[in-house]
């Protein structure tokens, strides 16, 4: 299936400082040639057989396919961000950009720099929304590539040459000064208002454990730092931990076969967080006693290698 032109949105002959010109050329034989060369070679693609033609000849098409599809969408994008006059940013977009970058100045200068530092080179600067965290976030996009997996850019701007040498010269500053006078913002507000709509990618959840209670590694850490009382318990098999040597600092190790030797040794004034190597089945088991048995206890999801992955400090582990 041929992959389709679309319509130039901005009006080229409204903007404050471009010249229709430079938006025809730009839409004419760079947007344009990207959407031709995407067509020519996923039909390239279509022709071979993949069992038999050489990997790398594939390889090789589909990492240019991929590059001539991010120029396509993200030239259509950068389209539909010029028409406004940048100034009026609408109070839900200005409270989204103040939530994620401090204020919408703060927002605007670092999408400056980013963008100032490609003058030269060739790429793009992105504002994206990350459904996985719900939030936004700047980021520059060298060549057609380096797009965050996931996420749904809501404002582009070019920083080829080509998007600006026939008005500004070498003059890339000049260039990204009048881009920003031209953001229509009440079309990028409308974007967000359907990114946010997206569901972000399904919970990691083991559904085997599902309704016992989890705790997550950044939470452990934060009743850690702020003192709050907590009894960590590594419940990590007796042949791991001959194996492992180091313990989450703060935790001790009990060994998870022998429970009521050291069920006695917990109070029940204080909450239990418990843990495995990986977050599961032993970690989760124990809290599900610990439980039965009257405590206030959670498993620590993830296990020991998540608290290691967050940077959580570790101790030796005495034999
Ligand atoms: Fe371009």
């Amino acid at each position: 299936m041929q992959f389709r032109l679309a319509p130039l949105f901005c009006r080229p002959w409204a903007l404050n400082g471009i010249t229709p010109r430079l938006i025809e050329s730009h839409y004419e034989t760079n947007y344009g040639g990207a959407v031709r060369q995407l067509n020519l070679l996923t039909e390239e693609l279509e022709a071979l057989d993949p069992t038999t033609a050489p990997a790398e000849s594939v390889s090789r098409l589909k990492r240019d396919q991929s590059a001539a599809l991010n120029s396509t969408l993200l030239h259509e994008l950068y389209f539909a961000s010029l028409g406004g006059d940048g100034r009026a940013v609408p109070e839900a977009m200005a409270a989204a950009l103040t939530r994620d970058f401090g204020s919408v100045d703060r927002w605007r200068r670092e999408f400056m720099a980013l963008a100032e530092a490609l003058a030269g080179g060739s790429g793009w600067v992105l504002l994206t929304w990350v459904p996985r965290d719900g939030r936004l976030v700047n980021q520059s996009a060298v060549d057609h590539g380096q797009s965050i997996a996931g996420g749904i850019p809501i404002l582009a701007l070019d920083m080829y040459e080509h998007a600006y040498h026939i008005d500004f010269g070498s003059n890339a500053k000049a260039y990204v000064a009048a881009f920003m006078r031209n953001i229509v913002w009440s079309e990028v507000q409308g974007r967000y208002e359907d990114a946010v709509k997206v569901a972000p990618p399904r919970p990691l959840e083991q559904k085997e454990f599902a309704d016992v209670p989890a705790i997550s590694v950044e939470e452990v850490r934060a009743m850690i730092d702020s003192g709050t009382p907590v009894q960590i318990i590594d419940a990590r098999p007796r042949h791991y931990t001959t194996r492992s040597h180091e313990i989450m600092e703060g935790a001790v190790w009990r060994d998870p076969e022998r429970l009521d030797d050291w069920i006695g040794e917990i109070s029940k004034e204080q909450p239990v967080v418990t843990y495995c190597v990986y977050g599961f089945h032993i970690g989760c088991q124990t809290a599900i006693a610990l439980r039965q048995a009257g405590f206030d206890a959670r498993y620590m999801a993830g296990g020991h290698f998540a608290w290691k992955a967050v940077g959580g400090k570790v101790r030796r582990l005495e034999e």
